[in-house]
């Protein structure tokens, strides 16, 4: 049997890096995102008895080392659940450039599980597959569900807090670069962990300023929220540079992006910039700025375009 997907990408407010020393893929730190309903990955899973392997296709290329082995994964716990030996073929397209810090591995694992578990005939609870796809990637787990969505450290699954429409926000994606990055984030998370003398300090500064990005959120209090996002960004982003070798996403584009929001929000427009692990920068914006804000950075050096988006819906299966 043959499901379908769609999941969408989603922004960290209060950023996840490093891990539990455990099995299983947990965060070591809570993390608090928005679902991003311009980035959308569809995906497509059949099993079939004849097939002697998985094959899996990303954006119309076949899939080999790691990142296959990253999707072959998640059908081995799949048929783990349903006592089912098939094999699978998997076909999956993001309606945006893959591996340049758009986090298309959040909306592809939570599209491949979702799809998955239904090609297998199963019902699983959208729990079980957040907690599927967060073994995979743990901001996956997030993007099972719309809106403002919380991962807490050694929780199971992620949990949404707030539905899209709660705040007037819009994300302005802004794209520096489609290049794929040289560290993806399990490595340079694990490099932080190992050698960077920030890390202790960012462990506590993380869940502080998760806290107060959630207490915002739920005030609904843009300027508190935006604030400790971008506080949230920089804190992690230093532990990242103080690593050896250091770990650094953000290019002289980047850089740029954040200077210019820090300019804007001085002459008096509520903007916030944000980056996971990539050079491309997200800027929260309300709705009545997002026209202006986004002519002002589409004319910044090295800014290909701007992409804007609503807070997103939670995924789904599709025909
Ligand atoms: O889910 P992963 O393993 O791709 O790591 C995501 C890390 C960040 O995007 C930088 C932060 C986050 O919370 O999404």
């Amino acid at each position: 049997m043959m499901s379908a997907a769609v999941a969408h990408s989603n922004i960290a407010l209060a950023k996840y890096w490093g891990k539990l020393p455990r099995e299983g893929n947990f965060p070591a730190v809570p993390s608090l995102s928005v679902t991003l309903g311009a980035l959308k990955t569809i995906t497509r899973v059949g099993f079939d008895a004849r097939l002697t392997e998985d094959r899996v296709s990303i954006d119309g290329k076949v899939a080999s080392g790691r990142s296959r082995d990253r999707v072959v994964r998640v059908l081995d716990e799949l048929r783990a659940i349903a006592g089912r030996s098939c094999r699978a073929e998997v076909d999956s397209h993001n309606e945006f450039p893959t591996g340049a810090g758009l986090a298309s591995s959040a909306s592809g694992f939570a599209a491949l599980a979702l799809a998955g578990q239904a090609a297998l005939g199963l019902d699983l609870t959208r729990e079980e597959v957040s907690r599927i796809a967060r073994r995979a990637s743990a901001s996956a787990a997030r993007s099972l569900f719309g809106g403002y969505v919380e991962l807490l450290p050694g929780a199971e699954a992620a949990r949404a807090l707030a539905p899209p429409n709660w705040l007037d926000l819009v994300v302005l994606i802004v794209i520096t670069s489609s290049a794929p990055k040289a560290t993806s984030s399990t490595q340079g998370m694990l490099l932080t962990q190992a050698t960077s003398p920030y890390y202790r300090a960012w462990l506590d500064a993380a869940s502080e300023v998760f806290a107060e990005a959630r207490r915002a959120l739920m005030a609904r209090d843009f300027a508190a929220l935006g604030a400790a996002t971008e506080h949230s960004m920089l804190l992690m982003h230093a532990s990242a540079l103080a690593a050896r070798p250091a770990v650094c996403y953000l290019t002289d584009a980047s850089w740029r992006v954040v200077a210019c929001v820090d300019r804007l929000r001085a002459a008096g427009v509520l903007a916030f910039s944000t980056l996971d692990a990539g050079p491309n920068v997200k800027v929260l914006v309300r709705s009545e700025d997002a026209p202006r804000t986004a002519e002002v950075i589409e004319r910044i050096g090295g800014v290909e375009r701007v992409i804007v988006s609503q807070a997103g819906p939670e995924a789904c299966l599709v025909d």
